[in-house]
């Protein structure tokens, strides 16, 4: 992996970790919604690799969306303001909804996404996050099936990026960036 200038990554989550906690997360959806249909809602970019090794471990009838929104400019700090740049495709109504998330950080994202997603009317929202950091929390907010809960450390891989590099590593990973 090419790593740029002083960057420096450490492993914090295994690939083979990840992959048995998606396993066990993806049980715990089919044995929920037993019998049902879910509907995954994806929010892009970070949730894609997450979601796309969850949704095939899920034993159920599935169907998948995405929504994008921007809460983060290009580096490591939150600009608080959640925006959606590119909205579902089609209705929620009456669906058992999975809202797929990469990580929780403060909730500002979250709480947002939960706001205007209840408007549509689901039958279920839920919402399961690979990654959760409660010690950041700004908002009440948790995820109903959280894959690992993490120190405060910004980390990349596995879908999450910094200003969109790294979503490609096998390994959760901490980043460390030189001092400025
Ligand atoms: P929140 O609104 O602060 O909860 O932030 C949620 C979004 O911020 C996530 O979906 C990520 O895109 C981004 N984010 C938060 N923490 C990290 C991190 O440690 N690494 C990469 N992205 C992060
Ligand atoms: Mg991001």
């Amino acid at each position: 992996m090419s790593v740029s200038g002083q960057e420096k990554l450490k492993v914090l989550i295994r690939r083979a970790a990840i992959k048995k906690r998606v396993h066990e997360v993806a049980h715990q959806i089919t044995k929920d919604f037993k019998g049902q249909r879910v509907h995954l809602i994806g929010v892009l970019k970070g949730a894609c690799i997450f979601l796309s090794d969850l949704v095939r471990e899920i034993s159920l009838e599935t169907s998948i969306d995405f929504i994008a929104v921007s809460s983060y400019g290009k580096g490591k700090q939150s600009s608080g303001q959640v925006r959606v740049l590119k909205d579902l495709d089609s209705s929620i109504e009456g669906l058992n909804v999975v809202l797929v998330e990469d990580i929780l950080d403060t909730g500002l994202t979250l709480t947002y996404l939960l706001r205007i997603l209840q408007q549509r009317k689901p039958r279920v929202l839920r919402v399961a996050a690979l990654l959760d950091k409660p010690s950041r929390r700004l908002k009440p907010v948790k995820a109903d099936y959280v894959g690992f809960t993490i120190p405060n450390e910004f980390v990349v891989g596995y879908g999450l990026d910094y200003a969109e590099r790294y979503r490609n590593l096998k390994d959760v990973c901490v980043l460390s960036l030189p001092p400025a």
